[in-house]
This record gives C-alpha cells, structure tokens and sequence, in this order.
C-alpha cells in the first residue's frame, strides 16, 4: 500500500473558473494536489464566473484544462478528481448572487464534511478584488468554525495608494494573516533555494555582508516581447509588471538578516526589518543616477520596434526594460550594490542571482596574478542551477591564479518531482504557511521606493534609452554598473564578457 499524506479537507472556490488562468495553471495544479493524495475525498471545488454553465460543461472545461496542460494521469483519475467540481454562475458585483454561492459552499461542506475550512481565489480582474473580500463577509460565505483564506492574484495596486486602499477593503473582512498575496516568484523551486543555501552553508551564511560581498545581481530576462497584451503592458511597463513585485520579492529573500527561526511570521519580520532601511530615491536626479529605463526597437528591418507593436502608440514612454542600483541603509550591507535588471526582448530567457564576493587580502606573490572575485549564481530559469566562480591555482611550473567554476544542475528527476508554483502556493494556502507569498509591508515599501520612480518617468525627467532587441537592453545599463567598478557577470553578446571585466 502506497503511503498517503494527511489528507486536507476544504471548499476551494475559484472566482474566475472559466478565466485563462484557471484553466492552464490553477485546475492542473489542485489535480497535481490530488494526484499526491493531499485531497482525496474530503474536498469541494466551485468554480464561479458571470456565463451560465452547467456542472457537467464546467466538468468538461476542467477535464479539457488537465488534459491539456497536466502531465501523466489517467483517464479513471481525472474523472474522480472532476467529480469534486461544481459551477454557479454569479456576478462578483451583484450583491444578491452571493446567497446562492453561500447555499451552495455550505451544502458542499456538508455534503464532503470539510469541517468548514474554505479557500477562496480571485482569479478576477484586480478591481474586483476588494468587493469580493468584503461581499464574502457581509453575506455570511465565511465559515465560523474552519478557516478562512483569500487568495489575491497579481497586481496588488498600481501604486501605493491603490495599494493601500485595496489592503483596507481586504483588512474589513480578513485578518492579514487569512491573506495569501501571490507572486509566483516565491513559488519557484530556485527562489526557495536561495535560503537554504544562504543559512544552510556556514562559508554563505557567515560571509552574507558587506565584509565580503561586492554587489549582489539580480536579473529576470525575457525573450518575449508584449504578447498581445498591449494593453495592459503599456500601463505597466518592466517596473510595475516585473520590477515592483518579483524582483523586489527576490531582493527580500537575498537582503533579510537570518531569520528567528524558520516561520512565516518571522520570516517576514526579517524581510521588512530588511525593506525598512531601503533607500528610497527622490527627484530626477536621484532617480536617474540609479535606474536606467528603456525600450525596445527592432535589431532588424523586419522586426517590430515597441512603439510600432498592435496596442501601443507611436509616442508611448513605456519603458520595456529597467535596471537600476538599490542600496539599503544598514549595517549588513552598508556600501553594497544590490543591481537589478529586467526587461523583454532581450538575448535570453533567464532568471538569476549572482553574489559577487571581494577578493581576499592574501598576498599571492608578484607572479601570481591578480585575485579574481568569487562568484556565487543562482540560476532559476530557465533551469535550476547553482554556479561557483572560485581562485584556484594553475597547473603551471611557477605559481599562478586561474578561476575555476563549481557546476551543479538540477537533475531531470529533480525538474519532474518540482510542483509547479502555482501548486506549490496552492498547497501552502491549504497548510497555512504564508512564508512563500508577498507580505503587506514588504508590498508597501516596495510601492512606496517605485512611485517615486514612476513620478519620474510619467513627468518624462529621465531619458529614455533605446536597445536592440537581442541584447541585454542599453548601455547605459552597463555604464550603471562600471561607475561603481563593477560589471554584470551575466553579459549580453554585444559586450565584452565577465571575464575580461572581473
Ligand atoms: P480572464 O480574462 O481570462 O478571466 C477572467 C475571469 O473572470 C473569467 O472567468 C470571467 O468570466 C470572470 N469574470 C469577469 N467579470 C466577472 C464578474 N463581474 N463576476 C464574476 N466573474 C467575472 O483573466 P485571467 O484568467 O487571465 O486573469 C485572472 C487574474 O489572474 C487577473 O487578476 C490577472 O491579473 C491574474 N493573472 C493572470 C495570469 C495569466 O497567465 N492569465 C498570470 C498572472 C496573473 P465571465 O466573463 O463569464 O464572467
Ligand atoms: C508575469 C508578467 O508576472 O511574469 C509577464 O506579467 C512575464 O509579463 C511573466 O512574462 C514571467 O514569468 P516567468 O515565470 O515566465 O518568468
């Protein structure tokens, strides 16, 4: 008999459960959850949206999703598992919709006794998200003797202020600790690494400050450009889509003292003891001393330049690509560069840390050439990998430097046994464990330090800088770094390489 792990009962209901991200990631990971035995049969799941639809064309949809974004199941699985569904069309404004919903969750608690704990997802259109929490309050759809837990899908505000007011109209009906604020950054396997190879290793976990760390390197890069969605990118651009919330999530787990222990709740207190003494840059000066913006045009003739792609206007400002040099303001890291960069249509799809480290003092001898920095690297896309750059000596009759490089990849067993991370921040909602998702402060900070950049921007005070596409977005990201002495470890082809710079 296969071992089954504690098996969680719930009402999961889906705000959204005909929408795009529900069928390509939400039904296929709750199924990954079955599959694992974490729901076997106490379990419910109610999918809502405004188009009327039978259980069994809501089955179907669910059926259709699994098959075509799940991997390995049976036919005889899927049909149990979509046996647990039921659908209810229901108008997320109309006030009067939300009687039946609540019939309908309470039946189904009973009917699979899920001891009254419910999970509800607003997989909806951001602007829907406060009246959904405070209607689930009002009209009586939260249970009294489980739990209750909302799950909020991106953006979380498009500025502080929004922010703010939308964190409000959540607080009037849950509890911060009921709110999971997704960033599926924190879901990703090499993003959760990144503390345990921090405090897990003496020579990091000691090493993790100014006295040895030069700059610490973060960068997400696509290949992608808009994907028609013109129309939400050109509102947002690299710093509100990519920038104020992954990154900054990132920054979070690389900037933290170590924490109390090993909790949510005390991993967030060290993020934003962290967030707190973030410098926040005022004015176009500041602004353009440390972030540098810019956009896309085609490398070739038959390449579209961002201004020319469907949505967006021939004058738009959006910047497609930010880098820019945050500092925070505390002992730890007093005097260290913390360079971030993101932006689409650059030479390659990555996701990746790079830890520079100093040279040590030790005098090798006038031949023995000049140390090089140690480099530690996180690869999280497009696969797991983690990098050493180190000093080690050369086979030579006299006494030489080389740099030598310490590689090791993620297996392929590794790659299918990681939970994708939607699953992941769905199963954490169920166990309770909010370690892996956005805190409100760290949200707000990170809003407040990017409101000013975009004040900034929207007044047109900083220049604009073209790249080509292909490359690793402007010089002027470059000159960011080489005025601090430093260079990107990861360099795009149209610059000199790592090597010759460190
Ligand atoms: P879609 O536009 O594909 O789906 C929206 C869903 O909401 C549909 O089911 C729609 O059904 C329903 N809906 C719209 N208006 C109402 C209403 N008044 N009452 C009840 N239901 C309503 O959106 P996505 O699935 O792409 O996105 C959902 C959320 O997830 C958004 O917040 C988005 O920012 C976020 N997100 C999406 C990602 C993706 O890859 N798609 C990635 C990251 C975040 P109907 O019209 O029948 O009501
Ligand atoms: C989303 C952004 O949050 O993240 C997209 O809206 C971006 O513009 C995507 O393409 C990148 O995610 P990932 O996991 O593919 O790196």
């Amino acid at each position: 008999m296969t071992d089954l792990p504690e098996e969680l009962k719930l009402v999961l209901t889906f705000f959204g459960g005909t929408g795009d991200l529900a069928k390509r990631k939400l039904y296929p990971s709750v199924f990954n959850l079955y599959k694992k035995g974490y729901l076997q049969e106490h379990f419910a799941i109610i999918g809502t949206a405004r188009q009327e639809m039978s259980d069994k064309e809501f089955k179907d949809l669910v059926k259709d999703s699994i098959e075509d974004f799940a991997n390995d199941f049976s036919e005889q699985e899927i049909d149990k598992f979509i046996s647990h569904f039921y659908y209810i069309a229901h108008d997320v404004t109309n006030i009067d919709s939300y009687e039946p919903l609540k019939a309908l969750v309470e039946d189904l608690d009973q009917k699979y006794t899920t001891d009254g704990n419910r999970i509800f997802y607003m997989s909806v259109a951001p602007r829907f998200f406060g009246m959904i929490a405070k209607s689930l309050k009002s009209e009586g759809l939260l249970s009294t003797n489980g739990y209750n837990r909302l799950m909020i899908e991106k953006p979380f505000g498009t500025s502080f202020q929004t922010a703010q007011q939308l964190q409000n109209e959540l607080e009037e009906a849950f509890n911060d600790d009921q709110l999971y604020r997704i960033d599926h950054y924190l879901g990703k396997e090499m993003v959760q690494n990144i503390a345990a190879i921090r405090f897990g290793n003496p020579f990091f976990d000691n090493t993790w400050n100014h006295n040895y760390i030069k700059n610490i390197q973060v960068t997400l890069s696509e290949t992608l450009g808009v994907e028609g969605r013109a129309d939400y990118y050109d509102t947002a651009g690299a710093l509100l889509d990519m920038i104020q919330n992954h990154t900054m999530q990132i920054i979070g787990w690389l900037a933290m003292e170590k924490p109390d222990s090993f909790s949510d709740v005390d991993i967030r207190n060290a993020k934003n003891k962290a967030f707190s003494s973030l410098r926040i840059y005022k004015g176009k000066d500041e602004v353009s001393q440390n972030f540098v913006r810019g956009q896309y045009v085609g490398r070739k003739s038959a390449e579209l330049n961002y201004n020319q792609e469907a949505g967006v206007a021939e004058n738009t400002q959006t910047n497609t690509f930010i880098a820019g040099k945050l500092e925070f303001n505390n002992e730890t890291w007093k005097g260290v560069p913390f360079y971030i960069r993101s932006g689409k249509k650059l030479a390659e799809k990555t996701t990746r840390i790079d830890v520079v480290f100093k040279p040590t003092a030790f005098n090798f001898g006038g031949n023995a050439g000049l140390q090089g920095y140690p480099v530690l690297t996180i690869i999280v896309d497009p696969y797991g990998s983690i990098k050493l750059q180190l000093n080690a000596k050369a086979v030579t009759d006299n006494f030489f430097l080389r740099k030598i490089n310490l590689d090791w990849n993620v297996s392929e067993q590794d790659k299918t046994d990681s939970p994708e991370p939607y699953e992941r921040m769905i199963h954490d909602t169920m166990n309770g464990d909010g370690s892996n998702f956005a805190d409100w402060n760290g949200v707000a900070t990170s809003w407040k330090f990017i409101d000013e950049i975009v004040k900034v921007y929207d007044e047109n005070q900083a220049p604009l800088e073209l790249y080509k596409s292909g490359t690793m977005g402007p010089d002027a990201s470059d000159e960011l770094l080489e005025k601090n002495g430093d260079a990107w470890v990861l360099q795009g082809n149209h610059r000199k390489t790592i090597d010759a710079n460190l």
